[in-house]
This record gives C-alpha cells, structure tokens and sequence, in this order.
C-alpha cells in the first residue's frame, strides 16, 4: 500500500527556502504518529531538511532516500528510480511518501491513500502542491481542529 503524507496551505504552498513555512506541534505529532514504524520514502532535498531539523533521520521508521544524484547517507537505503522502487514495494506493507514537490509530482499518480493536512491560512513559499482532482478520490476520514484539517482521501479505482 502506497501511502502519501503532506501538509498544504492555502493556493497549494508547501515549503520555502527547504524548510515547513509553518510549525504546527499537532501537526507534527499526527505525522509522528501515522508513520511510525513504517517505511518513508523522500526526496534528497528533504532528506537533508530534517536532517537540518534533527542532526539525524527520522526515529523509529525505515527512511529512504530518493535522489539522481550520489548523495549517500551513512546507514540509510537510497534509490535513483522512485517510481520503480514503489511500484516493486510489497502490497501488503505500508510506505509514505514523505515529500517534496518533486517526489510529490512524480508519485501522486502512484498512491492508494492520501493523508493531507489542510492549513486554512496563507504562508510565503517557493514550492507549491501540484492542483489534486479530487473526483478521482474517496474521502475516508476527516478532524478539524482550528486552522487544521486531517483529512484522509482513498483513490477510486
Ligand atoms: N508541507 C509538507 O508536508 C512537506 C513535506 C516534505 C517536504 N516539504 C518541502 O518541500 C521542499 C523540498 O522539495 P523539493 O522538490 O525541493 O525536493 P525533494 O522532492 O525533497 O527532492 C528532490 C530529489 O528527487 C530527486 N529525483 C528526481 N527524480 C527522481 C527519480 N525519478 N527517482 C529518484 N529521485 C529523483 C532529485 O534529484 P536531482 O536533484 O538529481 O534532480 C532531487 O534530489 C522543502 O521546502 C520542504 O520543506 C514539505
């Protein structure tokens, strides 16, 4: 089961200077949560902005690097082909994809669930979420709380 988690604000922004434009601790804690013990598959440019964030990768899940380049990290898998590292990933195992718009670009199509966290407020950024046609998904689960909304969308087959 492919899986995609990401947290949208308003007019689809996502990141800005390989940062969060936001710091939102229930967000966070929701992310922790839903992917532990995992495997989470991201982009070299995130690879190296949780690094910035936490001096090592994400405790307690599998991490994954996907990247065209060389780039190495001491103990982590890589992969140069996304696609189709998920597309040979085991059916009956969970991975997220964790980001960025690169890797959100070029899995969207890829992935069964979507878990995106809509913020209902406007950040400065420079890279945006591509625009999702939600005809093509189930809305599975829903909690708001505040500016935030947990929503979980299943694609129709
Ligand atoms: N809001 C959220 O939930 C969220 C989540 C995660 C990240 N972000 C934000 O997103 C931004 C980073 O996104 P980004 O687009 O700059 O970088 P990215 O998606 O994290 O990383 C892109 C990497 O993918 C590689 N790549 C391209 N095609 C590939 C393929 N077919 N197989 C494997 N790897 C491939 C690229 O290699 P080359 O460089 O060699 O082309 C590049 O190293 C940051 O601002 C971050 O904070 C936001």
């Amino acid at each position: 089961m492919v899986n995609l988690i990401v947290a949208i604000g308003k007019g689809n922004v996502i990141g800005i200077g390989n940062k969060l434009p936001w710091h939102y601790k229930e967000d966070m804690k929701y992310f922790k949560d839903t992917t532990m013990n995992k495997t989470v598959i991201m982009g070299e440019m995130t690879f190296k902005s949780i690094i910035g964030y936490l001096n090592k990768p994400l405790t307690g899940r599998k991490s994954v690097i996907a990247t065209l380049s060389d780039y190495e990290y001491k103990g982590v898998e890589k992969t140069n082909d996304i696609i189709s590292y998920l597309n040979n990933y085991p059916i009956d195992e969970e991975i997220f994809i964790i980001g960025g718009k690169i890797i959100y670009d070029l899995t969207l199509d890829i992935a069964d669930k979507l878990y995106i966290t809509h913020i209902d407020k406007e950040f400065d950024g420079d890279v945006f979420f591509r625009d999702i046609d939600y005809s093509k998904y189930k809305k599975i689960s829903e909690k708001i709380s505040g500016e935030l909304n947990f929503s979980i969308y299943e694609r129709v087959r």
